[in-house]
């Protein structure tokens, strides 16, 4: 006879309580596990989610904040076969026909190599405190080597330096600004590990030359740009296309240079000059399009692969972040292949590249929609590894090149995911600026008013991260002094604060109207007066959608001028 055991209330009770004990403990470590999946990114999101973000605040930056304006050699200096300078890779990339809109190069450029009483006026005039440039490596390292230092590119960084500090500016000197000495492209590039060696070497004959005015030191400029647009899609010099497997070989070079420059410095220059050194990195701001956390997990991806890709191995642990890890290497597995395209660093590396951050440099240009995606595309690439689409809300204000929309609260998420990602690092912001469409016919676009409310909604973002978030943020660099060589796009897109006339020998300069309204916030250090007395007040466009955000992040309009509400000009 089969007895069956009757249940007292009680057991009822008891088993019951444990079920959903088990249950609730599952729900939280799950939810624990995706919150923690969706890392700094979904932290950010949620906490922006309030729309009062757009207004713009008054207030002032710390009083030792600096100003400045930033350039880079190839883009700038001309002089491409003067005084001994050796080639670039984009000498040989621009001199290819067909690479670069309307057949551009930077043989003359804005000829900076020429005019250093002239730029600096111009540094003068804007009353900034700091110069960001960069040294062209061929210029002093004719092929990139101790074989030959040439003087005469020594001596010119030299009166560059000088001027500048007459002035009372302060330079600031990025090291690699993508020019490298075609010689050494010719051995491989920075996908060859020598270039470490080398790097290091330059960098040292910098240090001994300049360290005694230079105190701040960028080793690079936007690695994952250089990585990318150079190797990967081949829209910028050297031009290869080299689905996934290049791009993560040169950032790997890149990464242990840096390292290598940082130790140097410390070991050998740190007690004596007393400078910094740092790298410059750039990453749109990544919104999830919807509240959904794949979405959010796939937007904190893409900032691990732009962003976390140099920053993770640098100022957290010595290594990649984990999503780029398992992401590249299943792909890979998926290919066939029987390790992963991403490189991986040695116990000992890893030690080494750790903490060689003094401050990190952020670059900021717009904002993008992201969703996550499964992509198929065969051979999978870096965009391909990362499962995911990014694009831009069409509704956003358009800027004169298709890759930017104008989202400045984006800037202000971009500056909290850092803070809250890598320990609130000091932050110099070493570029941001807006694109606009003009040809040599065109004529120039003095009041340029889109750029003026360009600035004034960046920073005043980048003051609402100070002020009010708390980000550790210690400089501000406009991109750029002058209009000059746009990459691929030649001088058909111009981002100057000076409108510089390509058809004359002379290289005119002539201040824009944004010039004026950069000196005002520089000598204001920021915004003093009280928001009803701002000039531009935006004003929110509550139909804007967002994705299928259900709550719509608004973008700022300008009201009271009547040109260029949203600046279209393609
Ligand atoms: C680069 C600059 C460039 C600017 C505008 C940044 O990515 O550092 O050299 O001119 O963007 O495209």
């Amino acid at each position: 006879m089969t007895r069956f055991r009757k249940t007292s209330p009680f057991q009822t009770y008891t088993r019951d309580y444990i079920h959903f004990v088990t249950i609730l403990v599952f729900l939280v470590s799950f939810n624990a596990q995706t919150v923690s999946a969706q890392g700094a990114g979904g932290y950010v999101y949620k906490q922006f989610q309030n729309p009062v973000r757009d207004r713009l605040i008054h207030g002032l930056f710390s009083s030792n904040f600096t100003w400045g304006v930033a350039t880079s050699a190839y883009q700038i200096e001309g002089a491409w076969n003067e005084d001994q300078r050796g080639e670039t890779i984009w000498d040989t990339f621009s001199h290819e026909p067909g690479r670069i809109v309307d057949n551009a190069n930077g043989d003359i450029a804005c000829n900076s190599y020429h005019k250093i009483d002239e730029d600096v006026a111009l540094l003068k005039e804007l009353q900034v405190k700091h110069y960001r440039f960069s040294i062209a490596w061929s210029r002093i390292l004719p092929d990139g080597t101790l074989n030959k230092i040439n003087q005469a590119g020594i001596v010119y960084y030299r009166r560059l330096i000088n001027a500048l500090v007459e002035a009372e500016i302060e330079p600031v000197v990025t090291l690699f600004h993508w020019d490298l000495p075609q010689a050494l492209q010719d051995i491989g590039g920075w996908s060859n590990e020598i270039l470490t060696v080398y790097f290091k070497n330059y960098a040292e004959l910098c240090f001994l030359e300049y360290g005694d005015w230079v105190k701040r030191w960028i080793t690079f400029n936007e690695p994952s740009i250089f990585a990318k647009a150079g190797h990967e899609h081949g829209v910028h010099a050297p031009g290869l296309k080299h689905q996934g497997t290049t791009v993560y070989r040169v950032a790997h070079t890149i990464i242990k240079a840096h390292a290598k420059v940082w130790h140097t410095y410390d070991n050998k220059y740190r007690a004596s000059q007393k400078g910094q050194v740092g790298i410059t990195l750039v990453s749109s701001w990544a919104q999830p399009s919807t509240k959904w956390q794949v979405d959010i997990m796939a937007a904190e991806r893409y900032l691990q692969f732009e962003f976390g890709w140099f920053a993770h191995p640098l100022m957290v642990n010595g290594d990649y972040p984990s999503v780029m890890k398992t992401q590249i290497l299943e792909k890979s597995i998926g290919q066939g292949l029987s390790s992963s395209r991403l490189p991986s660093f040695t116990e000992e590396e890893k030690v080494l590249l750790r903490g060689t951050v003094d401050f990190l440099g952020v670059n900021y240009y717009t904002t993008k929609l992201i969703s996550a995606w499964r992509s198929d595309a065969w051979p999978p690439g870096y965009e391909e590894d990362q499962d995911l689409k990014a694009w831009h809300d069409e509704s956003w204000p358009k800027s004169g090149a298709s890759w930017q929309k104008c989202v400045p609260w984006g800037f202000r998420l971009l500056l909290n995911w850092v803070k809250h990602e890598y320990g609130n690092p000091p932050i110099y912001v070493t570029e941001t600026g807006v694109a606009e469409k003009l040809n040599d016919q065109d004529e120039p676009k003095l009041k340029d008013v889109w750029r003026v409310q360009y600035f004034v909604s960046h920073i005043n973002e980048l003051l609402k991260a100070y002020k009010l978030d708390g980000v550790n943020v210690q400089g501000f660099s406009a991109w750029t002094l002058m209009d000059n060589f746009e990459w691929q796009d030649g001088y058909s897109t111009r981002f100057g604060l000076y409108h510089v006339d390509f058809k004359s020998p002379a290289r005119t300069r002539t201040a824009k109207s944004s010039a004026k309204k950069y000196n005002e916030i520089v000598t204001g250090n920021g915004f003093p007066v009280p928001v009803s007395k701002l000039r531009y007040i935006p004003q929110f466009k509550p139909d804007m959608a967002f994705g299928a955000a259900p709550r719509a992040p608004m973008v700022p309009v300008f009201h009271d001028n009547d040109e260029g509400i949203q600046p279209e000009f393609r």
